[in-house]
């Protein structure tokens, strides 16, 4: 079994930053850094409120990053900067601006012209998109009916049940075959820990995984490099 490819969300290097509107620190270096550990790739979400990640950094991390997957929502400014820059990997994602981080999956029963003119139009740059979603049967097939190579689970309902019970963890099984079958490529993410990664990364259809949260509070007391080596071997069952 391949295990999957491990992309770290540096969002909330640039939260502290944030914090107190200062210079440091810089998540553009974080990356960098996380990139020297081993990390495949690196994700960042420019949310519409600018809460954390500045459109300076997207611009910066699209000059430096070798393998950029940049969140958005389907707002009008933020879509306009990805198709200017093109990353690697676009994924869409909800938002809600009063949520503290991203709650549930896009809904693909909902806006869906507004949702497929956003993928379309990343597509014409040359982004591989990506559509977060919950591990539920209907969405997965509404995102192969959207056109898109790629889906990434919501792991969420997993991070917050997993010591009580195994049934978000058959969720996630089940979703994963079931998307490969029907020839989606399959990520996922969200609340994922040095406690909790290991049995998600050995479910063989996920390629990717997005972590950010446990990596960047790790690395308050171990630095970066070492967050993202730690994280590294778990994913990678060493
Ligand atoms: N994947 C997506 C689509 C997300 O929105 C987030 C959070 O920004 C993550 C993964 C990473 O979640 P966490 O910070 O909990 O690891």
């Amino acid at each position: 079994m391949t295990p999957p490819r491990l992309y770290v969300n540096i969002d909330h290097v640039a939260t502290v930053r944030e914090a107190r509107k200062a210079d440091e620190p810089d998540p553009v270096l974080a990356a960098a850094e996380c990139e020297a550990a081993g990390a495949e790739g690196i994700t960042a979400h420019l949310r519409e409120d600018r809460r954390h990640i500045q459109d300076r950094d997207v611009i910066a991390l699209s000059e430096r990053v070798r393998t950029l997957n940049l969140e958005l929502a389907t707002s009008h400014d933020v879509l306009a900067l990805a198709c200017r820059l093109q990353p690697y990997q676009a994924t869409l994602v909800p938002e809600r601006r009063q949520e503290i981080t991203t709650e549930g999956g896009l809904d693909l029963k909902g806006d869906t012209a507004r949702l497929q003119t956003t993928i379309d139009r990343l597509a014409e740059v040359g982004c591989r998109l990506s559509l977060f979603i919950d591990p539920e049967f209907e969405q997965i097939e509404l995102a192969k009916s959207l056109g898109v190579p790629a889906i990434e689970l919501h792991t969420g309902r997993y991070a917050n049940t997993w010591r009580e019970s195994p049934a978000a963890l058959e969720d996630l099984r089940a979703a994963a075959r079931h998307a490969t079958e029907i020839g989606l490529a399959v990520h996922a993410g969200h609340g994922l820990t040095y406690a909790n990664v290991q049995t998600v990364a050995r479910i063989p259809e996920i390629e990717e995984l997005n972590i950010g949260h446990s990596i960047v509070s790790r690395a308050i007391f171990s630095g970066i490099r070492p967050a993202v080596q730690d994280m590294g071997r778990l994913v990678r069952g060493g």
